[in-house]
């Protein structure tokens, strides 16, 4: 009898999968079998073309599933162009990068986009291609490689919800042809369009009003929830989830650890629904999760989830039937600077008590500032508590960003800021809205001192969550708003270009020469990224707990791992605060290396401590 043949790792993969997904699948495409026999095959050949590099990695990381858990990871988000000019450059620099105590990168997009019309990257016309002026395909393979070699996973964005106007599909769908136009939202008239539009919220009211914009070649109206040239994508089409789902596994097979799903609540409309987190969103995202598992295990979904708090936690999905590994902790980010703003910290306390009673394996990304603007999504119940209302306060918070509200340090620019809804956001960099650049331009060293430390503050609690610190490039060195986008006239109208300008070498060259804000803030990241990475305590299995300061001002929390205890203070009070954990026994600074007890304490304005204790 001749021998059954070894199964392949896909095989093995596939059929502990396939009960579930082809239930997935075949319940939300109406029991389409050669849909799914299609999409069936296509992971098998997308298997088949993964190198076996590749492979290798998937069979490690198989092998240690927690790979990206634990405390090992700290991550950077970087426009390729604004910090090296290419491919090529970002790979000559990753000594820079390690330097930084970074072992994550976030690539900005970087796929083919119109010049002109492509929202920071975010409208891909071609998914295959590199953007000309960044390399090619084969420069981001190479680049992968160099980082794998060097221990730094590379994360790319996904953008699924739409396609530029100028990609393959949205060029057949103009051109008239049935087949293409069904794998967006095309509408005779105005009379469903409509419907939606009483529906759905905007989300850039001001720079791309609607959601829904007239295509003069088709003669018909296309749905663009966000910017007119962006075509959202109709996943109700099983070929656009077959051919998206392809796309994103041929992006896996180029080396991409990390593939981040953007606006990912956004991809399925239902007339009579806001069209954000259907329970169609989590079907599909769940059967990504199974196609990674399937095909390319090694790789991780980061989903960005920009909503409010109830809304973001769902998309981990389950125990048994996990979605998203990763996601950013959006509402943490807005809190901190509401914190910033008013001097006090309760609020914090309570959205990270929430966050501290989440699943410990629920692994967020903590960050301060990344490319997009800071939306004032906060805890507006809590806040009334304190006879804080929504409008007033959104208002106020803009204001002191702006540097309007007077004596406020922070110089931001309002982002889509509609009158009639009131919702304006915020752009910045973490220096500039932290005090460093009025600081600077007023020549007040107390100010720039105080600003300094704000800053690292700052990132500090970013580093003491668990889960996976990310900074912003550039705020490791300080840089301040950019405001020479308002000369592009593509960029002009955007105001998030304030925060994403070209990395300054000359600062950056700074940060070797000591008592510069630049060395301080430099060497300050380095060391708590150093730090956290050294000690167990920052496990993401730590336990993790709010700390009673009894001063509004200063935020407390603790974690303990194993016989190691760590106390963490930050001062969010314009000046030094005296404050009384009661913890009597005796820690160490691991700053200043004094012992001390955390009864009574003491910081300076922007000032934090770590203490620890080992049992
Ligand atoms: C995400 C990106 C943002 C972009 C939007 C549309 O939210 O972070 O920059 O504008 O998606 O693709």
């Amino acid at each position: 009898m001749k021998q059954r043949k070894k199964e392949d790792a896909f095989s093995e993969r596939f059929k502990k999968h396939e009960g579930e997904l082809k239930w997935l699948y075949c319940e939300l495409y109406n029991n389409d079998v050669n849909a799914w026999n299609y999409f069936a095959g296509m992971l098998r050949r997308m298997w088949e073309e993964r190198p076996a590099s590749l492979r290798t990695l998937d069979a490690e990381r198989e092998k240690n599933p927690e790979w990206y858990l634990g405390h090992a990871l700290c991550g950077m988000q970087l426009y390729t162009d604004c910090f090296a000019g290419n491919l090529r450059g970002v790979e000559n620099n990753l000594d820079y990068i390690a330097e930084c105590g970074v072992n994550y990168i976030h690539l900005m997009p970087l796929l083919e986009s119109p010049k002109d019309r492509s929202d920071g990257g975010y409208a891909v016309s071609d998914y295959r291609r590199v953007k000309p002026e960044l390399g090619t395909m084969e420069d981001l393979e190479r680049l992968c490689e160099s980082c794998h070699l060097d221990g730094i996973a590379v994360c790319l964005d996904f953008t699924l919800n739409h396609t530029s106007e100028d990609h393959e599909w949205a060029r057949l769908a103009r051109a008239g042809k049935k087949e293409f136009q069904d794998r967006y939202f095309f509408f005779d008239d105005k009379t469903i369009p409509d419907i939606y539009d009483s529906m759905v919220p905007q989300v850039f009211p001001v720079t791309a009003p609607g959601n829904f914009s007239w295509c003069e070649e088709a003669g018909k109206y296309v749905m663009t929830t966000f910017y007119p040239y962006q075509w959202d994508l109709n996943y109700a089409n099983p070929t656009v989830f077959n051919d998206m789902t392809e796309t994103m596994l041929y992006l896996c097979n180029r080396g991409v650890d990390v593939m981040r799903l953007d606006a990912v609540p956004y991809i399925w409309k239902s007339l009579g629904t806001n069209c954000r987190n259907l329970p169609q969103v989590h079907t599909l995202v769940r059967m990504l999760r199974i196609v990674c598992e399937i095909v390319c295990p090694g790789t991780l979904l980061l989903g960005e989830v920009v909503m409010e708090p109830d809304k973001v936690a769902p998309y981990f999905g389950t125990r048994e039937k996990p979605e998203c590994h990763m996601l950013y902790n959006v509402t943490t980010m807005a809190t901190i600077w509401h914190s910033v703003a008013v001097r006090d910290a309760r609020l914090l306390s309570h959205q990270l008590g929430r966050v501290f009673a989440l699943p410990k394996e629920y692994v967020f990304l903590n960050y301060i500032r990344c490319h997009d603007d800071i939306g004032w999504g906060l805890d507006y119940g809590y806040l009334s508590c304190f006879g804080m209302q929504e409008i007033p306060h959104k208002k106020y918070l803009n204001d002191f960003f702006t540097g309007k509200w007077q004596g406020s340090f922070s110089r931001g620019e309002l982002y889509n800021d509609d009158p009639r809804l009131m919702d304006a956001r915020l752009c910045g960099t973490a220096a500039s809205l932290c005090g460093i650049e009025s600081a600077r331009k007023a020549g007040n060293k107390e100010l720039i001192e105080t600003a300094v430390r704000r800053d690292i503050m700052l990132h500090a609690l970013v580093f003491t969550l668990s889960g996976i610190p990310v900074l912003y490039s550039g705020d490791e060195i300080g840089q301040e708003n950019d405001y020479s986008y308002t000369a592009d006239p593509e960029k002009a109208p955007d105001s998030r270009y304030i925060h994403r300008g070209l990395f300054d070498r000359e600062k950056a060259a700074l940060r070797l020469a000591d008592g510069t804000i630049e060395n301080r803030l430099f060497s300050a990241l380095s060391a708590l990224s150093d730090k956290r990475k050294g000690m167990g305590v920052f496990d993401n299995r730590a336990d993790t707990w709010v700390i009673d300061t009894q001063n509004p001002a200063v935020f407390g929390m603790g974690r303990y791992y194993e016989g190691e205890k760590l106390l963490a203070f930050f001062n969010f009070g314009d000046g030094a605060e005296t404050f009384s954990p009661g913890e009597k026994e005796t820690y160490e600074n691991l700053f200043t290396g004094e012992k001390t007890d955390a009864d009574s304490l003491e910081l300076p304005a922007g000032g934090f401590a770590w203490l620890r204790k080992k049992y």
